[in-house]
């Protein structure tokens, strides 16, 4: 898909904007604080229904407004056009997709695939597993579309056999512990199929980007493999009831990036971890090209403090490569090097919240 028309409305200093972005690359140049992440905010908004700054929604919303309002054409890979909105104010969002409203936030996740690279992306492989699995599971979302429904699924029956757990009733257990094995098989399998064709992608493009030997990508199921979920749910039981939740099963999840046989966290610089994250967000999208020709929008932030001058040009010929809308931001037009040999870029040029093509 690509974006091939923007509206945005009182999304933090950006009051009002009609943008007609580039299927290709489109150049985001401004001085600090004057609305380049905002911008991208606004896409991502669109996307994902949330802010991949904020926790709070509520923050992006131009303080002296009560709403925000962003709104895009999207031309679909089938070539029809699909309009998408999303107006929140303080308490709650609507969305419309072709000028019918939907809650469901998955149905954007869908019309608009998105991958943001920011200066804190690293954190990917730096915290704590729950943004890891979101990230797998996004790229199995974008997969395979049952994927969501099996999850949800699983989601809710956890939600009741925890809820069991914290009232000890015990004999209810077994229902929901049949339900949880199902469901969770069922969540594993599809995320291993996924790892299976998204490994040997994302080892190709770490080759591009980094001079490491011997990485390896590991999926950790979230419960000790060698015996059946069912008998890990019997055997921990004690200590599930002790206290009040389930220990083991598809959410406790993970991936881990391992060099040389060590947790890239505690190994590489924190500038190839950065080129690992960056690696894995690309190798999403380009499984996403090659298994569905579905390609996604790119989100990069502040390009120049995460990549060296070399890298940079490296990233911008993938990126071309890949044929994937992108929006890049930075402060200076030289940090995107020579752009003569790239083809139909649109360079905009933000200030104070004005986004004016240049
Ligand atoms: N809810 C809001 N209402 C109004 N202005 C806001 C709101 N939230 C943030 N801002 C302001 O919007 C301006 C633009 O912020 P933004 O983060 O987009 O800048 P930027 O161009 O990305 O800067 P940098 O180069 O420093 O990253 C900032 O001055 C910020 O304080
Ligand atoms: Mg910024």
């Amino acid at each position: 898909m690509i974006i091939t028309k923007l509206n945005i409305s009182s999304v933090r200093n950006i009051i009002l904007a009609a943008v007609f972005p580039s299927p290709t690359l489109n150049f985001i140049i401004g001085k600090n604080a004057s609305g380049k992440t905002a911008f991208l905010e606004a896409i991502f908004l669109l996307g994902r229904i949330k802010s991949f700054r904020s926790s709070s929604i509520k923050s992006v919303i131009n303080s002296s407004y009560l709403e925000l309002v962003v709104s895009a054409e999207i031309l679909q890979m089938n070539g029809a056009t699909a309009h998408l909105g999303v107006q929140i104010d303080s308490k709650n969002y609507c969305c419309r997709i072709n000028n019918q409203t939907t809650h469901k936030k998955s149905d954007f996740a869908y019309a608009l695939p998105l991958q943001v690279i920011h200066p804190k992306s690293y954190e990917l492989l730096d915290a704590a597993p729950q943004l890891r699995r979101e990230f797998l599971d996004w790229g199995v979302f974008n997969d395979n579309e049952n994927f969501l429904l099996v999850w949800r699924h699983y989601k809710k029956c956890l939600a009741h056999r925890n809820s069991l757990l914290k009232t000890r009733s015990v004999n209810q257990l077994n229902v929901w512990n049949n339900e949880l094995v199902n469901y969770g098989t069922m969540v594993n399998n599809y995320r291993q199929n996924y790892l299976l064709k998204f490994k040997p992608v994302f080892i190709e493009i770490v080759a591009r980007f980094l001079d490491l030997n011997d990485v390896e990508l590991k999926y950790l199921s979230g419960w000790n493999t060698d015996k059946e979920l069912d008998c890990v749910f019997i055997e921990d039981i004690d200590k599930d009831l002790r206290f009040g939740f389930t220990h083991s099963g598809p959410h406790r999840g993970d991936i881990q990036i391992m060099v040389a046989g060590r947790l890239a966290k505690d190994y590489v610089s924190r500038g190839q971890l950065k080129l690992l994250v960056m690696s894995l967000k690309l190798a999403q999208m380009q499984l996403l090209k090659n298994q569905h020709s579905n390609i996604g929008c790119f989100l990069i932030d502040d390009f120049a403090a995460e990549l060296d001058v070399i890298n940079r040009a490296k990233l911008l010929n993938y990126l071309v490569e890949l044929e994937c809308q992108v929006f890049i931001t930075t402060t200076e037009q030289s940090d995107f090097g020579d752009l003569t040999d790239i083809k139909n870029y649109k360079m905009f040029h933000v200030e104070h919240g004005n986004i004016i093509q240049v």
